[in-house]
């Protein structure tokens, strides 16, 4: 049985945690996973991811960072997800469609109808089976994005943490309103009861899927 699973939430939300300790949890009840990510996930798709976070390209206008987005997510879904998927594999995957609606449709204000057009080209139609929308306030987020780029990857900050905190709220606001519209998929967990509990709400929703 095929399972994918995708992983949203502001800047700072804890995902890649999560994922990996889910990931953890999986293989040692023998079954395997594979983790990736959006953008990128596939070698041109990385390439997309780091032309889109590069703090230098200041001048992307909301329609190329849209489109760019949605190339790598075409290239994602044809070279790796889809493929995986039809062999019945479980795909555990830090952001997908709801990225795109919630970052260019809610925080950049772009046209939503569009969004949705493109993601469904884009993911010729893969959806996930559930999503764990990891909510925080955004600027609680935001600070914690900043103190892990800082001590991890040595960088100041990317495109998207440099943006006004209005930003960041807009894009919260859009996560909880894909959620309302999608309850039976979206799953909204609190991050703020801590790591650890954030990990058992997740565990028991995915134990209910196996
Ligand atoms: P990450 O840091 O969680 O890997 O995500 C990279 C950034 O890209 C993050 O700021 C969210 C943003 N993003 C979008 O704006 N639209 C999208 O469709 C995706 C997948 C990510």
């Amino acid at each position: 049985m095929s399972l994918f699973i995708t992983f949203e939430g502001v800047e700072g939300s804890g995902k890649t945690t999560q994922i990996e300790r889910l990931k953890r949890y999986l293989t040692r009840r023998g079954i395997p996973c594979k983790v990736t990510r959006e953008p990128g996930g596939s070698s041109i798709g990385e390439k997309i991811r780091k032309i889109l976070l590069n703090p230098d390209h200041r001048g992307m206008v909301p329609l190329s960072e849209l489109l760019l987005y949605e190339a790598a997510r075409a290239q994602h879904v044809k070279e790796l997800v889809g493929p995986l998927l039809q062999r019945g594999a479980v795909v555990l995957c830090d952001r997908f469609t709801d990225a795109s609606l919630a970052y260019q449709g809610y925080g950049r204000q772009l046209d939503r109808g569009l969004i949705r057009r493109l993601n469904r080209l884009a993911s010729q139609r893969v959806r996930p089976d559930i999503t764990f929308l990891l909510d925080c306030p955004s600027d609680l987020g935001l600070k914690r994005a900043l103190r892990r780029n800082r001590l991890l990857k040595n960088e100041k900050e990317g495109r998207f943490e440099r943006e006004k905190i209005q930003f960041h709220h807009r894009v919260r606001r859009g996560y909880l309103a894909i959620a309302k519209e999608n309850p039976r998929r979206v799953k909204v967990i609190d991050t703020r009861v801590g790591e650890e509990k954030v990990f058992e709400k997740i565990r028991k929703i995915v134990d209910e899927l196996l």
